[in-house]
């Protein structure tokens, strides 16, 4: 039998997923320990104590199927938003509520607006629905809200933008996005993704959510407990929408799409701004420490708004990837991106990201010594 033949056509269009190497898979492989991951954008913070504590107190309560509704998560964030419920999904990861917020609105055909590069789940959602990607390059590592908006057509249903952008982990600004927001027609769907909002400094920053508050019906705004709240493991995101959106949004989910430890995990982070407070201190100190060891190693790099980073390490970062990883470093190289001089790291702690320069020095040593 030829199962080709059996599946849907688009698919033969898509690959499955390549995710940041395991730290567990490079130390079975390399046969060493102590390998350390700057390549998934997780909080090297780890979770707040009181999740954790929230968690073992759940897990004594794994038969029973979680609240299907989120009650008591999306009270707490319609608490710390200023919103009614009514107006919250919650999901399986942010890319859970991608892939529902795909299946919703596009058949096949329909014309989706994204970046490029950026978060590649946009591309995969739609793909999967058999739509038609329409990539706009980044302008100097940041979205180009203007030709974003000149690409919108009869067709386009759906226009993302990644705010903080993965993996350049720049922003645009409130201007900007209110220029795009005037030229976008009523059949388009904007999607703020916000998975780094937490971080960001810049005080430029749009507050997308008012957009929604102000009734807009054509605007999600989507988040995550996976970045500084530390709970990537858990996987929950969020998303905040009219609820007439979230209404037709909601006919595409699983009725138990997230667990009962993620969703009191999430409420306890939630409630303990000290941990989110800590990580962003923490992210600034490793960001400075990181601008400067680029700086004088005179590698360019791109100044982030997330807890990641682009830099220009100027040999292939594929040639790179398995030198460092030899050191105990996994990094996300840029190949992936199209730039493949640069790779993609996470905001360590002090000691990680001095360990990730002395495994650079060391591989590029190697490389072009
Ligand atoms: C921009 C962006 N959006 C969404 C996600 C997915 O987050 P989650 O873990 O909530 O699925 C990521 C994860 O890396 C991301 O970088």
């Amino acid at each position: 039998m030829e199962v080709s033949k059996l599946v849907r056509e688009n698919l033969a269009a898509m690959k499955p997923y390549v995710p940041g190497k395991p730290i567990e898979e490079v130390e079975r492989e390399l046969g060493i320990s102590n390998v350390i991951k700057l390549a998934s954008n997780e909080n090297p913070l780890g979770p707040s104590a009181k999740a954790v504590e929230a968690m073992m107190r759940t897990a004594a309560k794994a038969h029973i199927y979680p609240d299907g509704n989120c009650y008591y998560l999306k009270d707490e964030l319609a608490k710390q938003f200023g919103v009614s419920a009514d107006y919250l999904m919650v999901g399986n990861g942010s890319d859970e509520l991608l892939k529902l917020i795909a299946e919703t609105f596009l058949k096949p055909g329909d014309e989706v607006v994204m970046a490029q590069p950026s978060f590649s789940e946009y591309i995969f959602a739609t793909k999967l629905m058999d739509a038609k990607c329409i990539h706009v390059p980044l302008n100097n590592f940041t979205h180009d809200l203007t030709e974003m908006a000149a690409k919108i057509t009869k067709r386009t249903k759906l226009l993302f933008v990644c705010n903080p952008n993965n993996p350049t982990g720049t922003v645009v600004t409130k201007a900007e996005v209110e220029q795009l927001l005037a030229k976008v027609p009523e059949h388009v769907m904007v999607i703020f993704d916000e998975a780094y909002y937490e971080y960001v400094q810049d005080g430029d920053y749009p507050e997308t959510l008012e957009y929604v508050k102000d009734g807009a019906k054509n605007v999600i705004v989507l988040r995550t407990f996976s970045k500084i709240h530390a709970l990537a493991g858990l996987r929950v995101g969020y998303g905040l929408a009219h609820p007439e959106v979230l209404g037709w949004i909601n006919r595409t989910r699983e009725p138990f799409n997230v667990n009962i430890m993620a969703q009191a995990a999430a409420v306890a982070s939630l409630q303990d701004s000290g941990h989110v407070k800590a990580s962003v201190e923490l992210n600034e100190r490793g960001k400075a420490q990181l601008y400067k060891g680029f700086e004088e190693r005179g590698m360019k790099y791109v100044p982030t708004e997330a807890n990641f980073m682009l830099a220009k390490v100027g040999v292939s970062s594929k040639e790179l990837f398995p030198l460092l990883l030899k050191e105990g470093v996994i990094v996300r190289t840029g190949d992936i991106f199209g730039l493949d001089e640069y790779i993609r790291l996470t905001i360590g702690k002090e000691e990680e990201n001095e360990r990730f320069f002395n495994a650079l020095d060391k591989a590029l040593g190697q490389l072009t010594g």
